[in-house]
């Protein structure tokens, strides 16, 4: 029996992550509305390489809402907005949670008066706090040390409660650490402030800063630098597909880590980064920062189960190779052959 494809608000789909989750939407032949306060997302993105409609707006305006879910025939929502820097939300955390909290809040009790029931939730592997054991499994004890991760935490707890109360059904995606660009170079990272490493990396090697600063080379770990999961953002977008195909056919609300299950460390990356870019990258030993664990694996086994999920760009070679070869077009410099 085929079953028409219900159009997808998806929420953030101007930025990172929900502009690839939006491709690959569009790909498995669903509809797809944006709303996008553009606050850190980039319309021209959305223009050339979606075919979505992008409704420009905030989660926490429940007018636009309303309205939104009263005139788009809306069937489910990925809900990818949200503010993302750890550090910005432990200096301003009235920020993290009217955003990142209120906003959702505003988003589901629209959902609920529109008897809209299905939603993919963008969490992180941030709310279970320092590791007690790797690889991380979703019943990992919870113990959140930003305002940022106990944003996610709390939206989780409410779409638990909205399923008891008002019937909805969620999947929480709990990332590790989203990374690369799609194969086909229509869309990559670009965030203004940039803290994430891979593009920090790639920004030295393009010359666009000095170098690149290694926070604590004496942890206790094989090179003596930082572990972790890298997921390439096209392996997290086919996720956010499989996991809304599970609740339109009636799958229970459920929580799943996505990451790659290979960690790779921060000496690791700038070396591929070298190797694939072809370019001197100078790194800087410096000390630790403060709430860096040493080590943070996740394993997805659960998802690769229950959804059928398969990574397919689970090396670091590829995601970087990707990556460099988004970072070079968006920087006006002469693109490489495809990696595809
Ligand atoms: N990047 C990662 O490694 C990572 C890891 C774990 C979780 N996540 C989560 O994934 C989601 C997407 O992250 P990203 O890296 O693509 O970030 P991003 O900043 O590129 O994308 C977020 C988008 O949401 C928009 N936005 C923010 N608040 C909004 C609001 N109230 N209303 C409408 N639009 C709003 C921004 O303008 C931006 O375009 C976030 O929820 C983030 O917490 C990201």
């Amino acid at each position: 029996m085929s079953m028409e494809k219900p159009t997808v608000l998806v929420t953030g789909g101007a930025g990172y992550i929900g502009s690839h989750a939006a491709l690959a939407l569009e790909a498995a032949g669903y509809p797809v509305v944006i709303l996008d306060s553009l606050e850190y997302g980039h319309a021209e993105l959305v223009e050339r390489s979606l075919q979505a409609e992008l409704v420009v707006g905030n989660t926490c305006d429940r007018i636009l809402l309303d309205h939104l879910f009263a005139t788009r025939n809306i069937g489910a929502v990925m809900h990818f907005a949200a503010y993302i820097a750890v550090g910005e939300s432990v200096t301003d955390p009235a920020k993290y949670y009217r955003n990142n909290v209120t906003g959702t809040l505003t988003l589901l009790e629209a959902m609920a008066a529109a008897s809209v029931p299905h939603l993919v939730f963008s969490s992180t592997c941030a709310i279970y706090g320092p590791p007690q054991q790797i690889p991380i499994t979703e019943d990992h004890p919870q113990n959140p040390i930003s305002p940022y991760a106990s944003s996610k935490q709390m939206v989780e707890r409410m779409l638990t409660d909205f399923g008891t109360a008002y019937g909805l059904r969620s999947v929480c995606f709990r990332y590790f650490n989203a990374a690369g660009a799609d194969p086909q170079g229509r869309l990559g990272e670009d965030h203004t402030p940039e803290t994430h490493l891979i593009p920090l990396v790639l920004m030295a090697a393009l010359g666009r800063r000095q170098s690149i600063s290694i926070f604590g080379s004496d942890y206790d770990t094989p090179d003596g630098t930082c572990i972790r999961d890298y997921i390439h953002v096209s392996d997290l977008a086919s996720a956010h597909v499989l996991g809304l195909d599970y609740l339109l056919h009636g799958g229970a609300a459920d929580a799943f880590n996505l990451g790659n299950g290979n960690g790779f460390s921060v000496k690791q990356v700038i070396e591929t980064a070298r190797q694939v870019t072809g370019r001197p990258i100078q790194a800087i030993a410096c000390e630790r920062r403060p709430g860096d664990p040493a080590m943070l694996v996740g394993s997805s086994d659960k998802a690769r189960q229950r959804l059928g999920w398969q990574p397919r760009y689970p090396e670091l070679q590829d995601i970087i190779a990707h990556a460099w070869q988004w970072h070079q077009v968006r920087h006006g410099m002469t693109p490489p052959v495809a990696t595809v």
